[in-house]
């Protein structure tokens, strides 16, 4: 199926996404050549003394689950998309690729040394109710000691701060011959307490616009942590970089830093209650 036939098809399945839909599409568009986020994520579990059973929640495309795995960890990746656990199955081979939803998952009797959970996979727990049951399903399968890492935006970043909100913002890049434009508009919906984005797609190839809405919750430091030691978990890091995403971003042998002001937060917790 070509992209445009693709992309007509998801526009008429309202709650589908244009770019989980077409992993390629969804690397072309945030492209990682250096595998940070991966190596990130193996040097908090490196740091932090973690066990070799990996899941990464939220696993999208696989790119950092084989990632870990090329650092000789056993991984699993999980993801609602049937089309990126397809597309991890055939480019990034190695980690085991297993359908389940991060507001509560039950992958029967294995057991976990570390949950990762990176790029504001966490925040598609929109309600308090899924995020309950996303650590209650982290803590049943990690074994005691396990850790639990995620890298994800900030809800703080948007006390007082309006720079990234309200207008929107225009990008561009080409993919297999055709030129694509997407306009994105971020809100702060205050009563949900979600980040709300509604982004347009056009493109060269004469495929309709397609408008596609998505939200992250606004979780913020002091929430987070209170719901972590609710579920069990210390937290051992909170802070907002370096980080794979921050600008500069995270390199090898950097320590993490102190504060929780800036838009991205990066969390090593450990999980010290019995399973
Ligand atoms: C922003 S992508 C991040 C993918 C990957 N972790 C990365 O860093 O490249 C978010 C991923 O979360 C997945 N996702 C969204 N809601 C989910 C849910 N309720 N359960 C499991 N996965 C979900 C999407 O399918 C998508 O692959």
């Amino acid at each position: 199926m070509t992209a445009s036939r693709e992309r007509q098809t998801v526009g008429r399945a309202a709650t589908r996404n244009l770019l989980t839909d077409n992993p390629e599409l969804y690397e072309a568009r945030f492209p990682d050549p250096e595998r940070l986020a991966g190596r990130w994520a193996e040097d908090c579990l490196r740091r932090h003394g973690a066990g070799a059973r990996v899941l990464d929640m939220g696993c999208g495309t696989g790119r950092d689950a084989a990632r870990l795995h090329g650092a000789g960890r056993t991984v699993t990746g999980a993801d609602l998309s049937g089309a990126m656990l397809a597309h991890a199955r055939v480019h990034h081979p190695g980690p085991a690729y297993v359908r389940a939803d991060l507001h509560g998952f039950d992958l029967g009797r294995a057991v976990f040394d570390a949950v990762v959970c990176l790029d504001s996979s966490l925040l598609y727990c929109h309600t308090g109710d899924q995020l309950d049951g996303f650590l209650a399903s982290c803590r049943h399968a990690l074994v005691p000691g396990g850790l639990l890492v995620a890298e994800m935006r900030n809800g703080a970043y948007f006390l007082g701060r309006t720079d990234l909100l309200d207008t929107p913002t225009v990008d561009g890049f080409t993919w297999r011959g055709t030129a694509y434009r997407s306009t994105t508009t971020l809100t702060v919906d205050r009563t949900a307490q979600l980040l709300r984005r509604v982004r347009v797609w056009t493109s060269d190839d004469g495929a309709p616009p397609l408008e596609q809405c998505s939200a992250w919750r606004l979780l913020f430091p002091l929430e987070l942590r209170h719901v972590l030691a609710a579920h069990g978990f210390e937290v051992l890091e909170l802070h907002d970089g370096p980080g794979p995403r921050t600008e500069p971003p995270w390199r090898e042998g950097q320590l993490p830093g102190t504060t929780t002001d800036a838009d991205r937060l990066h969390l090593v917790a450990r999980l010290t209650a019995p399973r």
